[in-house]
C-alpha cells in the first residue's frame, strides 16, 4: 500500500469546509509575503541569453544546430538554457504589481546561471555580478528581502567549505538588505533574522548537508561543516523556544529526494528530520526551492518510539509503510517546496498569507498561498509575459490554515479525493494551461 493512501487510515473524521473569512491584519504587518525560488533554478539569471540563438548552445549563440530548438524571448521551456533578462524583469514587475505591500520576500537562492556551456564558462566575476544584479532588482521593489545561499551561487557549483572567502563576498553584496548576519555567516553562510518580536527566520546553508558538495563530510563526523551547522540549528531553535517566538526555516536544497536518493548526506538527513520533529512546537513551516517541484512534505512522528520520519505527498514514496505502521504516525511538521523561475518548468512565483494577529493561530501560521505561473509558450508567441493565478491553496485543499493539522487534512484530501489528487499531480509539475486547476 502506498504511504499516502495509507495515511488516510490515520484520519477518522473529515474536516474542512472553507471558511471564507475576510482577514483584517494589524497595521504594522500586511500579512503577505513572497517566496521566490527555483529548483535547479530559482532565478538563474543568464544575462548572456540571446533570443533566437540555438538551444544546443545553451541559448548563447547560433551554432547551426537547430535540432534542439531556438531560444524564445522569455526562455525556452524544458531546455538547458537559463533565465533571460526579459523573464527575470517580468517576474520582478509582476511581484511588485501583485504584492506591493508584502512584508518581506524569502528568496531561497540560486541567482546565477549554470555553468553548462563549455564554450562560455562562468567566471568568478560573472557569478558576483549576477548576484549583484538580482540584489538591485529586489531593492527596487521590496524593503525586506531574506536571501540564502544556493548551490549555483558559489563559484564552483555545489562546492564550498567553512571559512571560504565567498561568505564575506555574499555578506558584502547582500549588505544593502541590512540583515542580521552574525559571525556564523562569515564562517559558513547561515544566520537568523527577526521578522517581528514573535517570528524569526532561521536561514540555513544547505550546501553543508548536500551529497554533491565534495568539500564537506557527513554530519556525524566530528568537526564537519554539517555537524557545526546542525548544532547551531538546534541552538537557534532553543533560542526561539526560550524567547516564546516561532520560526520559519529557509533552505535552498530541500530534505527530499530524487528517485529514492536523498539530497542530503544520510546522517545529515536523519538528524535534520529529528530536529524538525523535536522542535515542531516552534517551527511553523519549512520553505525550500532547488528542486523545481511544487511539493508538499510532512514531518511524521512515530508515536510508539518518539522518532521522526517524513512522507512526501506523491512523487516520492520512499517511506513505504504498512497500514499497521501507519497507525503509529502523526503529522507534526510542514515542508513547502515552491516551484521556481528558471524555465525548466513554467516559471512560478508564490505569495503567502500568514497570521499576524495571533488570535486564532500563532503569529506566522501560514493561512494560504496563491501560486502564480506564466505560460512561456504563450509569452514567447505574444511577446508579452503574463503571470496568472494557478491555484489558491485554501480552495484547492479545502483547508483554512496550514499548520500540522492543516497539512494532515491536505494529505487526506489528496488521498481521498481523486480530483484533488489529479490537481496536485498537475501543479506539482506546474503544468499551467495544459491542465487548468479546477476546484
Ligand atoms: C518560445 O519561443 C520560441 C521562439 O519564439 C518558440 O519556438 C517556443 O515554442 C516558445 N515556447 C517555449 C515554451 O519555449
Ligand atoms: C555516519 O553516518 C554514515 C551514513 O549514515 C554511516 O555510514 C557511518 O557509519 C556513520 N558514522 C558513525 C561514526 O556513526
Amino acid at each position: 500500500m502506498s504511504s499516502l493512501a495509507s495515511l488516510v487510515l490515520l484520519v477518522t473524521t473529515v474536516t474542512g469546509i472553507i471558511i471564507p473569512t475576510k482577514r483584517e491584519y494589524g497595521k504594522a504587518l500586511s500579512g503577505t509575503f513572497i517566496h521566490v525560488t527555483a529548483g535547479h533554478l530559482d532565478f538563474h539569471l543568464d544575462p548572456y541569453y540571446v533570443e533566437g540563438t540555438d538551444v544546443s548552445s545553451f541559448c548563447h549563440t547560433k551554432d547551426g544546430d537547430t535540432e534542439k530548438g531556438v531560444a524564445g524571448r522569455f526562455g525556452t521551456l524544458g531546455s538547458k538554457c537559463d533565465s533571460p533578462t526579459a523573464l527575470v524583469e517580468a517576474a520582478f514587475a509582476f511581484m511588485k504589481a501583485q504584492a506591493p505591500d508584502a512584508d518581506f520576500v524569502i528568496y531561497t537562492g540560486d541567482s546565477t546561471r549554470h555553468d553548462r556551456d563549455k564554450k562560455f564558462l562562468r567566471t568568478k566575476e560573472q557569478v558576483i555580478e549576477i548576484q549583484k544584479i538580482i540584489v538591485n532588482y529586489f531593492l527596487k521593489g521590496f524593503s525586506t528581502v531574506i536571501p540564502i545561499v544556493g548551490n549555483n551561487d558559489v563559484d564552483k557549483h555545489n562546492d564550498i567549505k567553512d571559512f571560504d572567502e565567498q561568505y564575506l563576498e555574499f555578506k558584502s553584496i547582500w549588505e544593502p538588505y541590512n540583515l542580521n548576519y552574525g559571525s556564523e555567516f562569515d564562517r559558513a553562510g547561515y544566520y537568523t533574522q527577526d521578522i517581528s518580536s514573535n517570528l524569526r527566520t532561521i536561514n540555513l546553508n544547505t550546501l553543508s548537508f548536500s551529497k554533491k558538495n565534495k568539500l564537506v563530510d557527513e554530519c556525524n563526523a566530528t568537526d564537519s561543516s554539517g555537524r557545526h551547522q546542525l548544532d547551531w540549528f538546534k541552538k537557534s531553535l532553543e533560542d526561539v523556544r526560550r524567547d516564546g517566538s516561532k520560526a520559519y526555516i529557509l533552505a535552498h536544497i530541500p530534505p527530499n529526494s530524487k528517485k529514492d536518493k536523498h539530497f542530503y548526506r544520510e546522517s545529515c538527513y536523519s538528524e535534520y528530520y529529528s530536529i524538525l520533529g523535536s522542535y515542531s512546537d516552534v517551527i511553523l513551516a519549512h520553505f525550500s526551492g532547488h528542486f523545481n517541484h511544487d511539493q508538499l512534505t510532512a514531518v511524521l512522528k512515530n508515536t510508539e518510539d518518539g522518532t521522526y520520519t517524513r512522507v512526501a505527498a506523491l512523487g516520492e514514496e520512499e517511506v513505504p509503510m504498512t497500514a499497521q505502521e501507519l497507525e503509529k504516525y502523526k503529522v507534526v511538521g510542514v515542508l513547502l517546496n515552491a516551484p521556481s523561475i528558471i524555465p525548466e518548468k513554467n516559471p512560478a512565483v508564490r505569495i503567502y498569507k500568514y497570521e499576524t494577529e495571533g488570535t486564532r493561530f500563532p503569529v506566522g501560521t501560514i493561512l494560504d498561498w496563491d501560486q502564480y505561473y506564466a505560460n512561456l509558450e504563450e509569452a514567447n508567441q505574444s511577446g508579452n509575459l503574463k503571470f496568472k493565478l494557478e491555484y489558491t491553496a485554501s480552495k484547492l485543499y479545502n483547508v483554512d490554515h496550514f499548520d500540522a493539522s492543516g497539512l494532515q487534512n491536505v494529505f487526506e484530501a489528496i488521498s481521498l479525493n481523486e480530483n484533488v489528487r489529479t490537481q496536485y499531480t498537475n501543479i506539482r509539475n506546474v503544468l499551467g494551461n495544459e491542465a487548468p486547476v479546477e476546484y
